[in-house]
């Protein structure tokens, strides 16, 4: 076996090893830039820095990181401390077999899209300029999604059109998209090159249709959609070019049956399609958070209490011609009750809809009140514009929104002048943000990071993921305003192509393998793994490569140790726990998504803790073992730490909780040995909580 060492330029120190005659050390300046070539089924041990970095440069590889960098010199521990990390990584890769290549074929080269707004227009326009045969379905009978029920786009005031309908006639051009309305998904199978999805189609109800709008003159059925009433029969003026009937407020009358010179079929039913595409990119766009939940705001209680869509769709159809109106930002953004995280454009629409008012009613008074304003970039321009056309803006937070005398009552600290304020108005307009489809993303496995998708794949994060061909575009990835969201509509154009360009994908990850000998069919591994990878074929489990997310839960159920995670095996680990722990130490057993980070980020925050704590690497804290807590202790130690991802954020469908249900029985155990059951800990560690890690371990070393 070799041992690859970096010095980073001289910043790491390194022990004096000799590992007899069967271990040779390389050592390199810097491993970055020399790479040196390392076998297909070579097995190595990588001593430098962050496994995040070196995994990057050495994809694919049979691989145990030792980080000195982080874990020894950075935090001032000694070469001691680094001799035994190396050696135990080297016990680790003795008894760990070569990850096997794992290859998957890209049956189908199309593409299913999902969402028919701006996102998803520009991606079906690439990937089918580029020769792709795509599905583009969205949920709605028309285009265009939420910038179709604007007015106007920041920061100029454009009208939405002048840059929706160039998208949507440049798709227009290619005949090798099919566009799906009233369509979603209800299932899908398969894996990346291969996927097979039920579609389901809901009526139109307008089957032929020459646009004489004769329907909706006569439908008795008047609806407010965000802001704007419309009939149950109705026409968004982007494509198709025909009306369409919503069916959850038309009551079958049939009085537009009866007038109608084309053809509306009020009994259509739902039609079911199966398709198979090789990728599948979810543009499904923005979702607002649901503002009443901020109970303070009055909104869906207070008249004249609005969101910033309905405001800006009622100004523009002419229902509102407000005299004073009150803006209030971060509607239950960056607060922890609601949405702790700053959604990102939410000001910028705010300050859209200010110079909306500004433009049609310049005597309008309007008042802007922020805990702050965050016009990025060249938006400073609109903040500025709205300064000087007569906008107040107040720093500060509103306390409650009430009625009172016929006006609505705005109740605010103003941080500037130390005030309390109450303004009244006639129009309150709650900017509020935005959170995830989860729906989509739960039907398609795609894990959330706190509140919105984790991208493995576009953000490149190393070798432990499946190829999965699934990508995100525009809003559904992060809120984003137009331009952002054509960007990286294109990136994950561009992710699709690469992909479905290539005929069969390579790559070495981890995944479950069963040892038939020594597997008794006792089948309690099926029932635990949360991707129904493993079934009884011929009366033997088998594991489907290409459901198997590599999550290693199975691994930690089998009472004979028949499955086994490839790279993490039960005896790998074992030996590295075996040769690492000494007495006295604090063994800390890290999610590497999660609080393995935070151990990195102590370094870099030039943070410290005890020399004695042992920091070991785990895909998911649901593939810890109990056995090897249970040595450490055996070997000494004075607890072992497990730390996780926080309750949402497992990136394998909930191994941190059956971690969780594991630490229970085993501080069970502990207290029925008469041992202190807080030597066994499990923690959720988020990446960038350093202080808690160092906490912890601190409070663990008492
Ligand atoms: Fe971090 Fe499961 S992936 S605990």
């Amino acid at each position: 076996m070799r041992i690859l060492t970096c010095n980073c330029h001289g910043l790491i120190k390194f022990p004096e090893l000799n590992l007899g005659p069967d271990v040779k050390i390389e050592q390199y300046d810097n491993l970055c830039k020399l790479k040196p070539e390392i076998g297909a089924d070579e097995k190595v041990v990588i001593a430098g820095c962050s496994p995040n970095l070196l995994e990057g440069i050495f994809p694919n590889t049979n691989a145990e990181f030792v980080n000195l960098l982080e874990h020894v010199t950075l935090v001032n521990h000694s070469l001691e401390k680094a001799k035994g990390l190396i050696v135990a990584a080297v016990e680790k890769m003795k008894q760990t077999p070569s990850v096997k290549t794992k290859v998957f074929d890209i049956k189908n080269k199309s593409a299913l899209v999902i969402g028919g707004g701006i996102a998803g227009i520009e991606v079906a326009t690439q990937l089918s300029k580029n020769g792709l045969s795509v599905k583009l379905i969205e949920k709605t009978p028309f285009l265009g999604g939420t910038v179709a029920k604007l007015d106007r786009l920041y920061p100029e005031g454009t009208p939405y059109s002048h840059t929706l309908m160039p998208l949507i006639n440049k798709l227009q051009a290619y005949d090798n998209v099919a566009q799906l309305f009233n369509t979603e998904v209800t299932d899908v199978k398969g894996r990346v090159g291969d996927y097979k999805i039920k579609l389901k189609t809901n009526p139109r109800g307008v089957v032929q249709c020459i646009n004489c709008g004769k329907c909706v003159d006569v439908c008795p059925v008047e609806i407010n959609d965000d802001g704007k009433k419309r009939k149950a029969i109705y026409y968004v003026p982007t494509f198709p070019d025909m009306y369409a009937i919503d069916f959850e407020a038309c009551t079958k009358c049939g009085e537009c049956v009866k007038v109608c010179p084309g053809k509306i079929d009020l009994e259509q039913t739902i039609k079911e399609t199966d398709i198979e595409s090789g990728a599948i990119v979810v543009a499904t766009g923005l979702n607002w958070y649901d503002v009443s939940k901020v109970q303070e705001y009055g909104y869906a209680r207070l008249d004249g209490v609005m969101k910033t869509l309905e405001f800006e769709r009622a100004i523009a159809s002419g229902a509102l011609q407000p005299n004073k109106v009150a803006i209030v930002y971060c509607a239950g953004s960056r607060d922890s009750k609601h949405l702790p995280y700053c959604s990102k454009i939410c000001c910028l629409l705010g300050l859209k809809e200010a110079k909306l008012v500004k433009d049609r009613f310049p005597g309008a008074e309007v008042y802007i009140i922020a805990m702050d304003m965050r016009s990025y970039g060249t938006f400073e321009y609109l903040y500025n514009t709205l300064r000087e056309k007569g906008v107040s803006f107040i720093k500060g937070k509103p306390s409650e929104i009430n009625r009172r005398n016929g006006n609505l009552v705005v109740k605010t600290e103003d941080l500037f002048t130390n005030e309390l304020l109450e303004i009244e108005v006639d129009t309150v307009v709650l900017s509020s943000g935005f959170v995830a489809d989860a729906a989509t993303f739960d039907q398609f496995n795609i894990k959330l990071n706190g509140d919105f998708p984790v991208l493995f794949e576009n953000a490149g994060l190393g070798n432990y993921e499946l190829p999965r061909g699934i990508f995100t575009a525009g809003a559904a990835t992060f809120p984003s305003g137009v331009a952002e969201t054509l960007v990286d509509a294109r990136k994950a154009s561009f992710s699709t192509l690469d992909l479905l360009s290539r005929d069969k994908i390579e790559t070495k990850i981890p995944q479950a393998v069963v040892d038939e000998d020594q597997c008794s069919v006792c089948r309690m591994c099926i029932g635990t793994c949360p991707y129904n990878a493993i079934s009884v074929v011929d009366d033997k489990i088998k594991i489907n490569e290409e459901l198997c997310m590599g999550c290693g839960i199975c691994a930690i159920t089998c009472p004979s140790y028949a499955s086994q995670l490839e790279g993490w095996n039960h005896s790998g680990l074992y030996e590295q726990v075996r040769s690492l722990v000494k007495k006295g130490d604090v063994l800390a057993i890290m999610c590497r998504w999660s609080a393995y980070n935070a151990t990195e980020r102590v370094a870099h925050d030039k943070l410290k803790y005890p020399e004695n704590v042992k920091i070991v690497r785990v895909p998911c804290t649901g593939a810890v073992d109990p056995s090897h807590i249970m040595l450490a202790l055996q070997k000494g130690a004075k607890g072992v730490l497990i730390g996780g991802c926080y309750p949402d954020g497992c990136h394998y469908a909930r191994g941190n909780f059956r971690a969780k249900a594991r630490e229970q029985i085993l501080k069970l155990h502990l207290d029925s040995l008469g041992m202190d059951k807080d030597m066994v800990r499990l923690e959720w560690i988020g990446k960038d909580e350093a202080h808690k890690f160092v906490e912890i371990v601190q409070e663990m070393n008492r």
